[in-house]
């Protein structure tokens, strides 16, 4: 049998020949140092581990880091939520909310990711904003290990984050998701209000035993027909509790769509998105956009401005799913 000793190095993974020159890796956009080789090291859960406590805004786009390294500590954990009023859900979490917290860094800067195992099985991360060999970096972790490894972030964007462990349909479905926003080197541009919106489906049947509990059903995940779609993983959050903006300010809103099988059609009822960016990398600039394409595990920044006071509601155009849950309302004041 094979055993880990406290913060012993259980394995020592190492790649060689990922390093890039300087220029040409982006295409016309290189903004970052080359990608240093990357290591992995599994080791034991450390025994002072606190279960942390899930962001109560998931909306809000947290701070850059003081400095180029960005230390992210994730753990794995199975909770119970509500995704919606009455309907708790066994999660799969990412430090113990659904959507994960979302992360926040630079072009350039070094993502420094801690990922402790306090589930009842195997998970792993995988993130659409690195360049990293997955069979290193997004290896599955066993219960009671810790995986460490570090990136650079090389673009600028909205990106997905999920476990990819096998099979990945359960894993994204039972809430293992976040965004992480890489900002370009010189910002977003013009101060405006940031919320980021992670969409996500839900596949739920009643867990054997309980009176008001839920489990993930794989078929119905299969099938594809959801019960529950939601903005940052509750349906009708925003509905329920409308964000407030400012006429005439510009709000800019960062979208990810974690699916795991369903588009998203992110669209604001009563005004245009007068910039919009694929992925949310400044160099994918659409204008005028009534609607914008979000596919599963991707995403997009988009911008606009109202020009009275009111209620301006959100949805995915995809009716079916907002009539589940993936809707919401800005009230603008004057
Ligand atoms: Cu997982
Ligand atoms: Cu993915």
């Amino acid at each position: 049998m094979r055993r880990y000793q406290i913060l012993s190095i259980a394995g020592l993974l190492i790649l060689t020949g990922c390093s890039q020159s300087g220029s040409g890796n982006a295409g016309s956009q290189t903004y970052a140092p080359a990608q240093p080789t990357l290591v992995a090291q599994v080791t034991t859960t450390a025994a002072d581990y606190v279960a942390p406590t899930p962001a109560p805004q998931p909306e809000v786009l947290p701070p850059l880091a003081v400095g180029h390294t960005v230390y992210v500590k994730l753990a794995l954990i199975d909770r119970t939520v509500e995704i919606a009023p009455g309907i708790k859900y066994r999660a799969w979490t990412f430090n113990g909310g659904v959507p994960g917290p979302v992360i926040r860094a630079r072009v350039g800067d070094t993502i420094d990711v801690t990922l402790t195992n306090k589930a009842i099985m195997g998970h792993s991360i995988d993130f659409h904003a690195a360049l990293a060999p997955p069979n290193i970096a997004y290896q599955t972790v066993k219960p009671g290990q810790t995986l460490h490894f570090a990136w650079v972030a090389q673009y600028p964007g909205a990106f997905l984050y999920h476990c990819g462990t096998p099979p990945v349909l359960a894993h994204i479905s039972n809430g293992m998701y976040g965004a992480i926003i890489i900002d370009p080197p010189t910002g977003w541009g013009a101060t405006a209000r940031e919320f980021v919106f992670v969409q996500s489906e839900f596949y739920p049947s009643p867990y054997p035993g309980t009176k008001d509990e839920y489990y993930g059903d794989l078929q119905k995940m299969k099938i594809g027909i959801p019960q529950i779609v939601t903005f940052n993983g509750v349906a009708f959050r925003y509905k329920t509790e409308p964000l407030p903006i400012k006429v005439g300010e510009l709000v800019r809103v960062f979208v990810v769509d974690a699916g795991p099988s369903h588009f998203s059609a992110f669209h604001v009822i009563g005004t245009l998105l007068r910039t919009a960016y694929v992925d949310a990398n400044p160099q994918n600039k659409l204008v005028g956009l009534q609607t914008i394409a979000v596919p599963p595990g991707g995403g997009a920044m988009v911008e606009f401005q109202v020009e009275q006071a009111g209620t301006y509601p959100f949805v995915t155009h995809s009716f079916g799913d907002a009539d589940d849950g993936a809707m919401g309302a800005f009230i603008a004041a004057d």
